[in-house]
């Protein structure tokens, strides 16, 4: 009895140091509680009341922004800078990648009433983050706490938004190396993509997808006759196709879909099959609680690549032309 406690005790002390020591890497740069120490309080409360009224009045709008977050951190000079909201000819938003993105107008409203309650303070960059977070808690998902302090940068650009947003096409191999640069586990990298638990895509990007001899099987050879006939009669590309079967609520659903060769994108269907990823992918289908924990780290992860101190600026309008 006394060996067992002698050995909780000690293995209770491991986790504390591991939790203690990934915690203040992210500190190091990115602070939790950051605007209250600059003496404006409640910023996250606000941020998270005004991004839900969004959520409520426009269904497709959490997907959006936490797809927004996602592509944000993935391009630009500091990473989740707020790069993606400077739009124009040659900038981020004019990339293929960033195709179907949308709702920026959220971001730049919670921007201006973060103006009316401490001027110049609160980035773009955070709100960014914050909003994508919100949406996963909003829809039924983990409530992650992120640390703040982001800075926005002053350039976007096309050219690196075509190199580093990956398509729908991706291979395992690709997918591991977008994450391993935030220092993503595999586990925390198939996590990420688990975000396709919401939202939709469209008709261009499963192209691959709709010729019978696709090479991208498994398939469900009805599923795959359901998208064939979705994207049949498709003017202006408006068809849309829900990412899983559960396009509302954050969970696990998604990775039955696709165990089930029901994944909408190559990609989530190249995660199914691949044995470095097929098995996490069976243990998140079997336990949402492991999903859960796993986007939660890796989503603090993804968001943590940032300007802070005297890099970056806190820009007045988020939305630029
Ligand atoms: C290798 C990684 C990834 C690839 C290849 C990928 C690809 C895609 C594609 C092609 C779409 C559909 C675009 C359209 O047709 O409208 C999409 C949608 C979406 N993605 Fe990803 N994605 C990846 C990772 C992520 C991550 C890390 C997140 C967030 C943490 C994310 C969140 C979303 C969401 C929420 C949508 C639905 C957006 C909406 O309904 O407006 N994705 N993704």
């Amino acid at each position: 009895m006394g060996s067992w406690r002698a050995w909780l005790v000690a293995a209770g002390m491991v986790v504390m140091v591991t939790m203690l020591t990934s915690e203040s890497v992210v500190e190091a740069q990115l602070q939790y509680g950051y605007y209250d120490q600059l003496g404006c309080r409640g910023v996250e409360d606000r941020v998270r009341t005004l991004v839900r009224r969004s959520y409520v009045t426009d269904v497709t709008a959490s997907a959006a922004m936490l797809r927004l977050a996602f592509h944000d951190c993935q391009v630009g000079p500091g990473g989740c800078d707020g790069s993606i909201m400077i739009e124009g000819n040659g900038r981020e938003m004019s990339s293929d990648g960033n195709f179907g993105v949308k709702r920026l107008d959220i971001i730049n409203s919670v921007k201006s009433d973060m103006e009316q309650m401490c001027p110049n303070t609160v980035s773009c960059a955070d709100i960014i983050a914050l909003a994508g977070r919100d949406a996963v808690a909003f829809n039924g998902g983990p409530d992650i706490r992120i640390p703040l302090g982001r800075k926005d940068a002053d350039t976007s650009s096309a050219a690196e938004a075509d190199s580093k947003l990956p398509p729908a096409t991706s291979t395992v191999d690709r997918v591991l190396s977008v994450f391993a640069p935030f220092g993503l586990t595999p586990q925390e990298s198939v996590a990420m993509l688990g975000a396709h638990t919401l939202g939709v895509g469209h008709c261009k990007n499963i192209q691959d997808r709709l010729r019978f001899n696709s090479p991208t099987a498994p398939d469900s050879l009805m599923y795959r006759t359901q998208l064939r006939a979705a994207c049949a009669v498709n003017v202006f590309d408006v068809a849309i196709l829900t990412n899983d079967a559960s396009q509302f609520t954050f969970d696990n659903q998604y990775y039955r879909d696709i165990q089930n060769g029901r994944g909408l994108f190559t990609v989530d269907n190249a995660i199914s099959t691949d044995p470095r990823t097929a098995p996490i992918v069976s243990m998140f289908a079997a336990n949402q609680g492991a999903f859960f924990a796993a986007f939660q780290s890796g989503y603090v992860k993804l968001t943590a690549r940032a300007l802070t101190g005297n890099q970056g600026t806190v820009r007045s309008t988020c939305q630029l032309n």
